[in-house]
């Protein structure tokens, strides 16, 4: 056997040496070391020699299996380092190739757009608050004047958490927070910009979206109030010549209540898909703030009046950049994201 065993390294080292790939080598590797291999093969004999020999002939059984080991090991390394070499010199590096320019990110337009809302009524004197955006039922509708089954909570189709607890469906629950933080303070002059949630998915609405929420409270506010500063806002944003109308409308939450509405710049009024045919855009609800809200506040109605709006990021940014559809804001695309 021990003959047997020399015989099997003598054989095998050449075979090393003279084996060229790393595949062989392992292939080659199994076949000598392995489980089912020749040495393991020839071990299996063992059992039948006296202890004596079994002691000598295990001994040099285990002592080339180490040997071949390590050979096996400095052979690959032999092929590695052979072929990074071959690499290296096929290898050709123009070093004066012009290198790859850095790429620099921009701002997200949803982002321009809402910098831009709040900058120009931060320039009319509002300052800017915030509200959570998992909210609860009390504030999104209860102290809006929206109790639970009544049916204008249809209006707005919502993702629940609880029963109690839901993700904001307009941002105008931070009417109410910013009312019981200040009373009885005067003026409540406030912009809300945020992100809200409703159960909607088509070209023009996500179920992800945003909002900036307005909100004016002080002694002898009218409706004039609401009109002269949204049409300043309107002017600020679209420019002088746009057409805007206001249409009456219902909010729980302000009485009376109006829509405004700009004409679409998609087709210049003359009815396409953004504006569903109709030659006109939405671009906020609005209204005076309902006693109700004020009570809820803290505030007394009988003091203090203020009016209220409301208007979506997206459909702002749309109607600036001429985009038709909502959903490009969202899928990520660079080609689109570069644009702004
Ligand atoms: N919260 C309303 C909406 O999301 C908009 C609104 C805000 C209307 C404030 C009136 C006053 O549809």
């Amino acid at each position: 056997m021990l003959e047997k065993l020399a015989g099997l390294d003598k054989e095998a080292q050449a075979i090393i040496a003279a084996l060229n790939t790393i595949e062989e080598l392992n292939e080659y590797k199994v076949k000598m070391l392995g489980r089912k291999g020749e040495i393991t093969a020839l071990l299996r004999g063992l059992k039948d020699l006296s202890p004596e020999q079994r002691a000598e002939v295990g001994k040099a059984a285990n002592e080339i299996k180490d040997k071949l080991e390590a050979q096996f090991n400095s052979r690959a390394n032999e092929i590695i380092r052979r072929d990074r070499n071959i690499k290296l010199q096929q290898e050709k590096i123009d070093v004066t190739l012009p290198g790859l320019p850095m790429q620099s990110g921009s701002i997200h337009p949803l982002t321009r757009i809402r910098r831009e809302i709040t900058g120009i009524f931060t320039g009319m004197g509002f300052t800017v608050e915030e509200g959570p955006e998992i909210e609860l039922d009390y504030y999104n509708f209860e102290a809006l004047n929206v109790p639970k089954h009544h049916p204008a909570r249809d209006m707005q189709d919502s993702f629940y958490i609880t029963d109690e607890v839901l993700l904001r469906t307009h941002t105008s629950p931070v009417q109410v927070r910013t009312m019981e933080k200040m009373v009885p303070q005067i003026p409540v002059k406030i912009i809300v910009p945020g992100t809200v949630y409703r159960n909607d998915d088509d070209a023009t609405h996500s179920p992800m979206f945003h909002q900036v929420e307005g909100l004016l409270i002080d002694e002898r506010i009218t409706f004039a109030d609401l009109k002269g500063i949204l049409m300043q806002f309107a002017r600020k944003m679209f420019g002088a010549d746009l057409d805007v109308r206001y249409r009456p409308s219902f909010f729980p939450f302000t009485e009376p209540s109006v829509e405004i509405d700009i004409s679409c710049v998609m087709c210049g009024g003359q009815g396409c898909r953004v504006c569903s045919h109709t030659g006109w855009l939405e671009i906020l609800g609005a209204g005076m703030v309902h006693p109700n809200v004020l009570k809820y506040g803290g505030y007394d109605p009988e003091k203090v009046t203020g009016f209220a709006f409301g208007m979506g990021i997206e459909r702002i940014a749309m109607l600036k950049y001429g985009i038709n559809d909502l959903r490009l804001f969202f899928d990520n695309d660079k080609r689109f994201l570069e644009q702004f």
